[in-house]
């Protein structure tokens, strides 16, 4: 409950300046703006993890972890940014601070002492599949809205995030 008005207050505002005429409605914008944004904060929490996975994991599959972690939180970083500028385009304010992250995140962030590796490859499993579910619930709304390009962008983010939850699933079977 707590977290929920935390989670709206941290929410992006309508950007300020020459009104936004694309055929959605302000709500519906306003509403996939918001659900972008819980993504966004997803995506950039689940990014920072990954990364400092890719630092500390320790033991006999280090080499394969380290660098498919390496792999896993540079498309992370990289999908961030049209994430955010599809707000922008809806008239919004992207978040950008690490307490607004915080605030919008369905996911906690890494644990401070390093888990083991097996322990780290279960945390992202569960990572990936939380972001697969906020980018489902933010589709429900831009498919409603009849906004297409962020029902793209979202598709793509739910197969990435779909795909990768399946590859760290994988290492965990005997
Ligand atoms: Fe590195």
């Amino acid at each position: 409950m707590g977290k929920n008005a935390k989670k709206r207050k941290a929410a992006p505002a309508a950007a300020a300046g020459t009104p936004v005429d694309i055929g959605i409605s302000a709500a519906d914008r306003g509403a996939v703006a918001d659900g972008l944004a819980r993504l966004l904060a997803d995506t950039y929490t689940l990014y920072l993890t990954t990364h400092g996975f890719h630092w500390n994991v320790t033991g006999p599959m280090f080499q394969t972890l380290h660098s498919m972690f390496m792999t896993q939180y540079t498309e992370l970083w990289n999908a961030i940014d049209p994430i955010a500028e599809r707000i922008r385009a809806l008239g919004h304010v992207a978040p950008g601070s690490h307490a607004q992250f915080a605030a919008l995140a369905s996911i906690g962030e890494a644990p401070a002492q390093p888990p083991k590796a097996l322990e780290m490859v279960r945390l992202l499993v569960a990572g990936h599949e939380a972001v697969a579910r906020t980018a489902r619930a933010v589709f429900a709304l831009a498919d409603a809205a009849g906004d297409q390009p962020t029902a793209d962008l979202l598709t793509q983010r739910l197969d990435v995030h779909e795909k990768t939850a399946w590859m760290l699933r994988s290492l965990l079977e005997e």
